[in-house]
């Protein structure tokens, strides 16, 4: 497909009836699914979603999905696809076959049942919803980073929510289980089959974190299944009134593994935004949302790049998102949450003293990368700079809302405090862009 113009949300999917099967050769073990979702070209055209599946075994076997609409007669279309033969760089040089397959000609904002494998072994049946291709649709998020296989403290908070139905796409924002490629990449299968209980029923939107650089980042780029052509790297997708961007932030730390692709991405950044920016685009998709894993600031009290004032990634992105108009960055990386007043190059810049989230003057920054890992969580320095508007060091995720064209909504939720909302803010823009800062 030419995933350029595909907006990619992929599921995760792992079957424990086969993972606790002996696994041979003839044996199939379906490992995880990954959806894949809306062609943003669709959107225009208004035809309908389409969704990627993906998954993991160990045998090579076809590469089916079995669906129908929840409530019809089940399994009654079959869609194909292709499996790549992942091997880790790891000492076992253990290999797995990577399953996608695309449903297409979806319903928007209908419910399907389906189960994904093949003759040699089929997944549980799982379900999900496909999103809705509508400008007007109001999208539901969980968003986080830095969730690890153990002591993945949220996982069950955020399993039991997204069962509930309470989110329409996860994005997890970099620094997957602590690491994939561990234990001959046995720890990325492990975290594969704990994210499935979320990731099999809605979008798992990722974007690369310093976790994943192991072996040039082979085990992200081969898992997961996002939009366009860069291996899961960087890529942007619409949904409701958000035009969302995901990028590399690892690009200005590895530049081991290639520094033309900091301006490779740079230069697709610039192009993206450009699109995104024109008067037709902007007019119905005004939000842009971006989300990294390193971010450009922070009050940790660690000696992290985003801790001092020239960051690595601030002189890189700083400039470009504010004078496209960026409405709000997210990151993660700090297992802390804190969210800033508007802010570009040090100085803050809200809306009003009474009202500084309404009609901002300068980009919003979130850091949510508290979900729970091995490595616990931060501490913060006990004198933040002035941009700092709410520091919380809970275990925790937060929600978001792009309710319509001026109104975002954002909230962050306690698992220490048993779900407990923390921190909340209305983000309101009358005007979206470049002018709206004057
Ligand atoms: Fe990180």
């Amino acid at each position: 497909c030419d995933c350029h113009d595909k907006t990619v949300l992929f599921f995760g999917c792992h079957l424990l009836a086969f993972i606790n099967a002996p696994v041979s050769e003839s044996n199939s073990s379906v490992r995880s699914i990954y959806i894949i979702s809306n062609d943003w070209e669709l959107f225009f055209t208004g035809e309908p979603c389409s969704m990627v599946v993906t998954w993991t075994t160990f045998s090579k076997t076809e590469s089916k999905v079995e669906y129908s609409l929840l409530g019809g007669r089940l399994f009654e279309m079959t869609a194909k696809g292709d499996a790549t033969l992942f091997v880790d760089s790891g000492k076992e040089k253990r290999r797995m076959y990577i399953h996608r397959v695309t449903l297409t000609g979806l319903k928007p904002a209908a419910a399907y049942a389906y189960h994904c494998g093949s003759d040699d072994g089929w997944s549980d049946v799982f379900s999900f919803t496909a999103l809705n291709n509508n400008t007007s649709f109001s999208p539901r998020f969980a968003l986080y980073g830095d969730l690890g296989n153990e002591n993945p403290q949220s996982l069950a908070r955020l399993q039991k929510e997204t069962q509930l139905g309470m989110y329409d796409v996860i994005l997890h924002i970099g620094d997957f289980a602590y690491d994939m490629h561990e234990d001959n990449a046995r720890i990325g299968d492990e975290f594969m089959r704990q994210i499935q209980s979320i990731a099999a029923y809605v979008p798992y939107m990722t974007c690369p974190g310093n976790h994943e650089s192991t072996y040039n980042f082979s085990n992200y780029r081969n898992r997961f299944s996002m939009p366009g052509q860069t291996e899961s790297l960087w890529y942007s997708w619409n949904l409701g009134s958000a035009h969302i961007i995901s990028l590399s932030t690892e690009v200005y730390f590895y530049l081991e593994f290639g520094q033309e692709l900091l301006f490779k991405q740079y230069n697709w950044l610039k192009k993206d935004l450009e699109e995104a920016n024109k008067p037709e685009n902007r007019a119905v998709r005004p939000w842009i949302i971006t989300m990294g894993h390193r971010p450009m600031y922070c009050s940790d009290d660690d000696q992290d790049d985003c801790t001092k004032f020239d960051s690595y990634v601030t002189p890189g992105l700083e400039d470009l998102f504010y004078n496209y108009g960026v409405d709000l960055e997210l990151w993660a990386h700090e297992h802390t949450y804190e969210r800033l007043w508007p802010v570009y190059g040090d100085m803050v810049y809200n809306g009003s003293k009474e009202q500084p989230y309404v009609n901002p003057k300068a980009p919003i920054h979130i850091i949510t990368g508290s979900a729970g890992c091995r490595e616990k969580t931060d501490r913060f320095n006990p004198n933040p700079k002035e941009w700092s508007a709410f520091r919380s060091t809970d275990y925790g995720y937060t929600r978001m809302q792009v309710v319509n064209t001026t109104h975002v909504y954002l909230e962050q939720v306690s698992d220490d405090q048993y779900g407990k909302v923390i921190d909340s803010i209305w983000v309101v823009k009358e005007k979206h862009g470049f002018s709206a800062w004057f």
